[in-house]
């Protein structure tokens, strides 16, 4: 196990934040040490806006065997393929191109979406054309101290949301997917990958906002005529209004002020979670 003090802006894809104290828990034993004292997970960053003073708590990060992850070869004639279990800290984009070498579907509307596996488990990442609830068999939890295998239907799945028991870790998941065409795969990531290009390239995480029911958060913003806006070196993206982007040594003060100038607007919710004290 490693602990070290880092500046979360070095874990975050938004690459904002101060520090904290980093666990990096690579066994179950590690596990069990890690959470003795008050901690938050962090997978992959990319939903995140972290304070500037950082966080008190520990940050645990979940790497050796937690995130080692295979998808296992399909068996001929198969319908469903059920997958070894794999780590959390097992990064989305990979398994989605894994996937795709191997014949096997289900992954595909993920494309593009740069979580950890607990990460997407926990925010329910998906795109219009799916979700990772659509593909889990089953999720390990590492929840009071001990290790838990939980139905997906327990765990209350919604439109980017879960009801995980608080403080529960995600710590392995079983995945259904279903052998296809090569082809087809190829298809479903090419239409999944053409419905992402408006979306930048620049720092950022991700969508700021929810959907509002019936509209998108991103064309309410570009009607409000917000693209553009900057406070310091954050900006809304003039490419697609729901990203904000950090256009180089953005602080978390002023992507909060934009994020507020857009609520006291728009009213809209906020897809990111907040680490530490925004002012
Ligand atoms: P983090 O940001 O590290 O954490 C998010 C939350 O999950 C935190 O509460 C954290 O504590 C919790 N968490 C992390 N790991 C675990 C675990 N093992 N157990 C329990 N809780 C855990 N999202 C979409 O849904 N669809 C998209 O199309 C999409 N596109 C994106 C594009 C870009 C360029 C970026 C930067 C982000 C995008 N996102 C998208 C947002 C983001 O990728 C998702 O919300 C993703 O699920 C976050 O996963 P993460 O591993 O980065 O989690
Ligand atoms: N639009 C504008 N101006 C903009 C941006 C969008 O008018 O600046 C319009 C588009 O023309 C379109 C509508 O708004 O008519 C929706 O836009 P888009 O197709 O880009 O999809 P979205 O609803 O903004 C959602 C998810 C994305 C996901 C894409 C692809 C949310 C909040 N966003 O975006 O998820 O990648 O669909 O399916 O649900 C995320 O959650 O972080 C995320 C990036």
């Amino acid at each position: 196990m490693k602990v070290e003090r880092r500046n979360l802006a070095e874990l975050t894809t938004l690459a904002v934040g101060g520090p904290a104290e980093v666990w990096t828990v690579e066994t179950p034993e590690d596990l069990v040490r890690a959470t003795s004292a008050p901690y938050r997970v962090l997978g992959n960053g990319s939903n995140l806006l972290v304070a500037d003073g950082g966080v008190p708590e520990r940050v645990i990060r979940l790497g050796g065997v937690f995130a080692r992850g295979v998808l296992g070869r399909p068996r001929p004639g198969a319908a469903v393929h059920l997958t070894p279990w794999i780590g959390a800290g097992a990064l989305l984009p990979g398994l989605v191109q894994e996937a795709a070498r191997l014949g096997l579907s289900g992954l595909e509307p993920l494309l593009g979406i740069p979580a950890s596996v607990g990460g997407a488990v926990r925010m329910n990442a998906g795109t219009r054309f799916g979700e990772i609830a659509d593909v889990l068999e089953a999720v390990e939890l590492f929840h009071a101290g001990r290790f838990q295998v939980l139905d997906p239907g327990e765990l209350g799945f919604g439109y980017r949301t879960s009801r995980l028991p608080a403080g529960a870790i995600v710590t392995r998941v079983r995945l259904r997917l279903a052998p296809a065409p090569a082809a087809a795969i190829e298809a479903r990531m090419a239409e999944v990958d053409a419905a992402r290009k408006g979306q930048p390239k620049r720092k950022s995480a991700g969508c700021a906002f929810k959907n509002p029911p019936g509209d998108a958060a991103g064309r309410l913003i570009d009607a409000a005529g917000f693209k553009g806006s900057r406070v310091g070196a954050a900006m809304v993206s003039q490419e697609h209004g729901n990203f904000i982007v950090n256009t180089g040594g953005a602080r978390a003060e002023d992507v909060w002020k934009l994020v507020k100038r857009i609520q006291e607007e728009l009213g809209l919710e906020l897809e990111w979670e907040i680490w530490g004290e925004l002012h």
